[in-house]
């Protein structure tokens, strides 16, 4: 997904420091401080315009939460409901998931969330899999020890290469499921991102796996 930059994106994103951070290098280890109260820090990496991380932050008063964007044109979205709900446990950054052990301290966070990343299907692109081993040694650094990854997406490759990868990695998996949305369980605290209805409309499953690191 390209989104063009809006705009409105770029004076938004001045107008609101507080909420939004272009160059997180120096917040390694200080991440509580941008946030009201002190609870346990949760990312979603590739959170597109923030359906299911604000979702999540309205759910879940009592974790704080961090969406991480790569696209200004998709992270503005985020911000502009973020400046209208003004949820003290939302915070958002414009980068590059590649560099996470710049920006998190070690065991800084609890979880990570990976919601229909992208799923580069070209063998020769395999490195730009956010679930491609080199990611998951970010991931490993920054999340704290038996901490978890959730992933959701409708694509079956990408499903599939991502179970061997993290298994390779030796991650051990917590809950599988090849048809999310027909899991009862699963699906009372299921929040929904926007890909996510978008393809179930279309009739497509969902595959979804959480894994503990
Ligand atoms: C296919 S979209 C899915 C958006 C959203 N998670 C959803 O499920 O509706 C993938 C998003 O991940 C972002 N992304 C991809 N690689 C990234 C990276 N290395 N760091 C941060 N964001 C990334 C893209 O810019 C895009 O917005």
């Amino acid at each position: 997904m390209r989104l063009r930059n809006k705009p409105w994106s770029k004076k938004l994103i001045e107008e609101n420091p507080d909420y939004i951070l272009l160059d997180p290098t120096d917040m390694a280890g200080r991440w509580q401080e941008r946030f009201e109260k002190q609870h346990p820090i949760q990312l979603e990496l590739g959170s597109g315009k923030g359906q299911f991380i604000i979702g999540m932050a309205q759910m879940y008063p009592e974790i704080n939460f961090i969406a991480m964007e790569v696209q200004e044109g998709a992270i503005a979205f985020i911000l502009r409901s973020q400046v209208e709900l003004q949820l003290p446990n939302l915070q958002l950054v414009l980068a590059n998931g590649r560099k996470l052990d710049e920006y998190f301290a070690e065991n800084e966070l609890d979880k990570m969330f990976l919601n229909f990343s992208d799923p580069w299907p070209k063998t020769r692109h395999e490195k730009r899999r956010l679930t491609y081993k080199d990611f998951l040694k970010q991931y490993k650094k920054v999340v704290k020890n038996d901490g978890y990854l959730q992933f959701k997406t409708d694509n079956q490759g990408l499903f599939e290469y991502s179970l061997a990868s993290l298994n390779n990695f030796g991650m051990k998996y917590q809950r599988i499921s090849l048809d999310l949305h027909n899991n009862e369980e699963l699906m009372e605290t299921n929040i929904q991102t926007e890909y996510e209805q978008k393809f179930t409309k279309k009739g497509q499953r969902i595959y979804y796996l959480n894994a503990q690191f």
